[in-house]
């Protein structure tokens, strides 16, 4: 594999594409001056549960108070964001007259955050912003300004809205958006990355992989985001296993955090297989949505192998590899997982055997399905499902 220069990833840097990202080491003792350029004066700052006590939200309010703004902390969130906290948290936006919201966390944070954004200054219900429908009217929205900070490399959520949030009535995961509600900044501190416990840094990680291999092998053409996306996951393939053996290894948090970025814009052209199914269990079965992916990815890419001959080679050459043949390629991801302990199979992380009927029909209804490289049936899901139990 060819060495990567990390040292540009000591450095800070502003990027205006697609969205304002501000990248640098402890930049996030800047979000009180950042706030202000961007005229927010009452951010409510949002979080998941997990996330609320760790020292990076003493700093950031630390930072807005510095500045003179006035927040509230809303973390009253789950590992899976449900629709009913996202209602607790739009009350309390509503209630603390705030003019912005600050999500920052993993996955469930930056949800949670772009939900109550999307729902904060209008009547509409949560599910009339499901990826699906046909988007409330611009004018009747009046979204508020968001910010989004990621404290792990995975989610690439940081640059739009789409929100993965529980149903807790239907017991799915449903994906809500619009396409003009936009962060007005994304802010990219690796230093937040820094402290994430191992298995995190393997479970996100591998999500963003996972997010740049399925965005890539969605058919359409699209070469901003297939770009975007081999770019991401030459980064986040080779700093993924530093971070995990050392992580303390700052240029490569640096690293990780941009792939991740990339990779999570690369997706706006869509996910696939792994990712329908990881919602489902994940709704059914509140697992965590980077292991899933990461137990689900290697078996994905061998089901849709057939109809990805051209983009098989790129991606074996974007991560390094001389020999790009299918199997060379497929044998490099599961020996990857191998090196971060993934477990092999859904037993491992909690999915009981003789579900995968259930998966299948509801994870043929996701919207990532819709976008998988081969067409699929219910019947092939099961099986995918069955060959990891
Ligand atoms: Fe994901």
């Amino acid at each position: 594999m060819q060495n990567i220069d990390l040292s540009p990833f000591l450095e800070n840097h502003s990027w205006s594409f697609p969205v304002p990202i501000e990248y640098g080491l402890g930049r996030i003792k800047e979000i009180g001056h950042f706030c202000l350029t961007k005229n927010c004066r009452r951010p409510l700052v949002v979080t998941d549960r997990g996330s609320a006590d760790l020292p990076y939200i003493n700093k950031l309010i630390d930072s807005l108070t510095k500045a003179g703004l006035d927040s509230d902390l809303f973390f009253n969130v789950s590992p899976n964001p449900r629709d009913i906290e996202i209602e607790n948290g739009r009350s309390l936006f509503l209630s603390g007259e705030h003019d912005g919201v600050i999500a920052i966390g993993g996955g469930s944070g930056l949800d949670a955050g772009k939900a109550i954004g999307l729902t904060a200054n209008n009547s509409y219900n949560l599910w009339d912003f499901e990826y699906e429908r046909t988007s409330p009217p611009i004018a009747e929205c009046d979204f508020p300004i968001l910010i989004c900070i990621p404290t792990t490399a995975g989610t690439g959520a940081e640059t739009e809205s789409t929100a993965m949030l529980t149903d807790t009535v239907d017991q799915v995961k449903r994906c809500i958006w619009h396409p003009n509600f936009k962060p007005a900044l994304a802010l990219l501190d690796p230093k937040l990355t820094i402290n994430l416990p191992s298995h995190l840094t393997a479970w996100t990680g591998v999500d963003a992989l996972t997010h740049a291999i399925e965005a890539y092998s969605v058919p359409d053409l699209h070469p901003l985001c297939d770009s975007i996306a081999l770019q991401g996951m030459e980064l986040v393939y080779y700093c993924l296993p530093k971070v995990y053996s050392d992580p303390n290894n700052i240029s490569a948090r640096g690293g990780m955090l941009v792939g991740s970025c990339l990779s999570g814009i690369a997706f706006l052209k869509g996910l696939g297989l792994a990712h329908a199914i990881s919602h489902m269990i994940g709704a059914l079965y509140d697992t965590h949505h980077g292991l899933t992916n990461a137990v689900l990815l290697s078996s994905v890419v061998r089901f849709n192998a057939s109809v990805l001959e051209k983009k098989i080679p790129k991606m074996a050459s974007a991560i390094g590899l001389e020999d790009h043949s299918p199997e060379r390629f497929f044998t490099q991801l599961e020996n990857l997982m191998i090196e971060l302990e993934i477990p092999k199979n859904l037993l491992d992380i909690g999915v009981p055997s003789g579900c995968a009927q259930q998966v299948a029909e509801l994870a043929v209804r996701d919207s990532a399905a819709s976008t998988n490289p081969r067409e699929v049936t219910v019947p092939q899901i099961a099986a995918v499902v069955n060959s990891l139990l």
